[in-house]
Order: C-alpha cells, then structure tokens, then sequence
C-alpha cells in the first residue's frame, strides 16, 4: 500500500451509527449556500461560465453537453446531459472524476483557471466509464506529477479502453483506505457493480460530501443551476432522474442497496453526483427514491397501459380498459403505444408503477416485436413485485398472452390481476365485460396496494454481501472457500442478508 493511504472503517462506522435513511436528509442547508456565496466572490472563480462553488475549497467544473443525441448510443436525452468533475483545494489539489471526450475543451478551460497555477496532486477516478474518464490521459500529460486514485480494476479498464499504463502514478485502493490532503481527508468506499464492477465512491470528512459516482445522478443539462435546490427537481427532472438511475443502474438493485446500507449511518451533508444536479438539501427525499427503486418497490399506486397495435382494435381496447380504470377512482392511469415510446420510458414507468396492463398482437404466431422488446428489457433490468393484467389479439390464432406470461413468469414476485382477456381483430360486446371485469380486478387491486403486499417468491437462494466492498454473491449455498472476485476478500468476510 502506499505510505500516503490509511485506513478507515467505513463499514462499521456506518453500522454503528445506523441512523437511518430519514436521518440523512436532516444535514445539509443553508450553511452551505452562505458558504458557496461567499466562495463565488472570489476573484479566482470569477467570469469562468460553468465552473461553481460547491464548497469554499471544493469547485464544480463539469461540462454539459447540449449536442449529444443518444446517450450510449441508446437513450434519448433530448434535455442533453452534464458531465461532473470536481476540484479539492488544500495542502494538495484533487480533481475527482473527469469528463466525456466531447467537452474536454470547456473542461480544461475550468480545470486551468480553478488550479490557477498549482500542480494537480491527485487525480481520482471513481468511475471508469468513458463518459467520466476519457479525458483521463490528457489529464496526465498535462499533469505529469499527478498520482492516480483508483481500484485495481478501474486502472485495468482504463489500460483496455485508452492504452494508459498508470502503474508507475497509480495509488490503488480498497474499501475504508483513506488519503489525507491537508484539512481533508478522503475516504474510499467501494460500490461495486453500481453499475460497472470497478465503481468506488469517495467521502471528504470536512465537507461531508459524498462524490457518488452515478449514483444519484440524471440525464439532463445543467442550466446555470447546479444544485437540486436550485430548481424544481421533482417537476423538472424527476422523470429524467428516474429515468436515468431505472435504465443506467436498475438492474443493480442489490449493490444499490448495500451502499445505502453503508451510507445510512454516515454524516453525508452532500450528494456529488457524475451527472445531473447536486444535492445539499433535503438527502432523505433522493435517498427513498433510491431505497424503492432498488428495492424494486412501486413508486407510486399507478397504472400504466402498453398497448401493441397494428389495425387499431387493439389499441381500442387498452383505451376502454384505462377508461374503466379511471372510472373505478384510480387517478394515475398513463397509457402507452408501445411502437411509439422510447422503451427507456416505458422502463422507467414500469419502476414507477404498481400495475402494468399489457395489450398485444399476435404477431408472426407470437408477441409484437416492440412489446416483446420491451418484455425483455424489462426482464433484463430486473423488475420485480409488480402486478400485472393480459389482453391479447389474434385474428386466427391468438398466442400473444400466453408468450408474454412466460416472460413475465420469469420475474420475481409478479401477481396478475383478472384473468386474460382475448380479442379477435376488434373488441366484441362480449370482450366489453370481460373488459369491464378485467378493470374492476386491476382497480381493486390497486386500492388494496396488492402489489405491495404479494408474497415473496419461496426459494431456496440466498444473498451474501461482502462486508468489505458490498459485492452480493446468490445462489442456493454460499460456498466455503468463496472469495470475493472484486476484493479478494474470503468467505467469513461474506454476511447472509
Ligand atoms: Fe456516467 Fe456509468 O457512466
């Protein structure tokens, strides 16, 4: 280890201090905004459009970027997205996280004017998706004497992504390592598979902060704005936010969990995410909407209807069924043309929504593509505890609902409200009761919150979490001479959950 680490028990501290997540949204506030105003005034920050006070020695200088249609060559994100990067000012200079290949000219320009002359001392990289570290190298070619903070496996990725050998600047870490800076001393937090196997977060002691990694991060442009308070987050970017954490990291739910755990007992006074705003009020709000999300808990009693429609009769019929929904009281009913939304926002909805009513085709003796795809990555992200209503199509030969069973089947915890309702080509008065009665189950359900309280699968898997780095293995038995592929740490270091 390198003589500049220590050690700290993260872990425990947090278990001894298990305050809860509630507890965590009571830090933060006003001190921080006074602070920051009174940091903003400072000449060296002054005229440098995106670059802001988070502290009065730690600066924001990330880059949005407004051009970038698809994130990951996948989902769209029409509001663009923000890029974070982080500027420690003490005894020694930190940068935390860098950006995406495509702003490096703004991010450079910040970085410039924040060290206002002064070395670069560390570079801390918490996430080594290219998004937050392909300007990496650059850094170091302009930062020579700059020292790398990382894990093992970010400094393997990084050498596989931008042929960038840091073994001789590298400064490896494992969960509880601390480095001292002068008056901060930052902690290591190990968060594997939140979303990528090499994720660590990193916790500054005099501030409180938390840089997060993608956790509690969002699609979306920062606009001037850069903390939560700033704006109208749940109206403005909420939808993103969720968006973002269900498609990016809901199949993670798991490891999302064991870093709330370890996070519940810590003085956290801010949230510094990769993306998306910064939170300095109101944590406990963020951190139920990760305990639910990951815990793959309905956000909301609601109904969203996806509807899978060639020649219109199907789609005729998920309307009637939403109508009588909506007759029976439930006032959160959304429906969907599953060939005309982005599946990222059906995603997003399915972890937002207690009820799922699915209409289909029969198509080529089997679901329609665009549901089937949607079917599959919900399955691929993991969703659970949901209920769940049928309605099928087929003119000669109706398949659909059955086939979109097997798939649902596979998900843990699914219910099914009433029973499947068949059209032939167009809904018949016959299909109107069967309709009416397949509403009136969903409605009554909802009102009951069914989904919440129907039965856990029984199996016989388990979970064991490793106390070090908070990697889950499952499976039936753990076995003895297990260890952990991303801390090495051994068997008995493993917690049943
Ligand atoms: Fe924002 Fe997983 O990179």
């Amino acid at each position: 280890m390198s003589k500049e680490i220590g050690r700290r028990d993260f872990l425990k501290a947090a278990v001894a201090g298990a305050a809860g997540l509630a507890a965590v949204g009571t830090f933060g506030g006003s001190a921080f905004a006074e602070e920051a105003e009174r940091f903003e005034g400072k000449p060296k920050f002054a005229g440098i459009g995106s670059v802001r006070a988070v502290t009065e020695d730690i600066a924001y200088i990330g880059v949005s970027d407004r051009r970038i249609q698809l994130f990951e060559n996948v989902y769209p994100i029409p509001r663009g997205v923000a890029y974070n990067s982080y500027v420690i000012l003490d005894e020694k200079t930190v940068l935390v996280d860098t950006v995406d290949r495509s702003v490096t000219g703004q991010f450079f320009e910040n970085l410039t004017a924040v060290l206002d002359g002064r070395e670069l001392d560390y570079l801390v990289v918490n996430h080594m998706e290219p998004d937050h570290s392909s300007a990496i190298s650059e850094v170091l070619v302009r930062y020579p004497n700059a020292r790398v903070v990382c894990t093992k496996a970010a400094s393997l990725i990084l050498n596989q992504f931008f042929a960038c050998e840091i073994s001789g600047r590298g400064i490896f870490v494992g969960e509880g390592d601390t480095l001292n800076i002068g008056r901060h001393t930052l902690t290591f937090v190990m968060a594997p598979m939140v979303h990528w196997p090499e994720v660590m977060m990193t916790y500054d002691d005099k501030s409180g902060i938390l840089f997060s990694a993608d956790a509690f991060g969002s699609f979306g442009a920062l606009n001037g704005n850069l903390f939560a308070d700033e704006v109208d987050f749940e109206k403005d970017w909420l939808p993103d936010a969720r968006r973002y954490y269900c498609n990016i990291v809901g199949k993670y739910g798991d490891q999302v969990q064991a870093v709330l755990q370890k996070a519940a007992g810590v003085d956290i006074r801010m949230l510094c995410p990769t993306h998306g705003p910064v939170w300095r009020e109101n944590l406990g709000w963020i951190l139920e909407k990760y305990s639910l999300w990951s815990s793959y808990t309905p956000e909301q009693q609601a109904v969203m209807v996806v509807y899978g429609s060639v020649y219109g009769g199907t789609e005729s019929a998920a309307n009637a069924v939403a109508a009588m929904i909506s007759q029976h009281g439930v006032a959160d009913v959304a429906v969907y043309d599953v060939s005309k939304t982005h599946v990222s926002e059906l995603i997003a909805e399915a972890f937002r929504c207690s009820h799922i009513v699915l209409a289909s085709i029969t198509y080529n003796m089997g679901i329609f593509t665009p549901m089937k795809n949607f079917l599959l990555d919900l399955e691929a992200h993991n969703l659970q505890n949901r209920c769940f209503a049928l309605l099928e199509n087929g003119s000669w030969s109706p398949v659909a609902g059955r086939q979109m069973k097997e798939i649902l089947d596979r998900l843990k915890g699914v219910s099914y409200a009433g029973d499947m309702v068949t059209i032939l080509s167009s809904p018949s008065d016959e299909n109107r009761d069967a309709l009416k009665a397949l509403a009136e189950a969903v409605a009554v359900s909802v009102s009951e919150g069914a989904s919440a309280e129907a039965p856990e699968e029984e199996s016989a898997a388990g979970r064991w979490v490793c106390k070090l780095c908070g990697y889950v293995y499952e499976g039936e038995k753990f076995p003895e001479d297990y260890r952990c592929p991303v801390c090495g740490a051994a068997a008995d270091q493993f917690e049943k959950q």
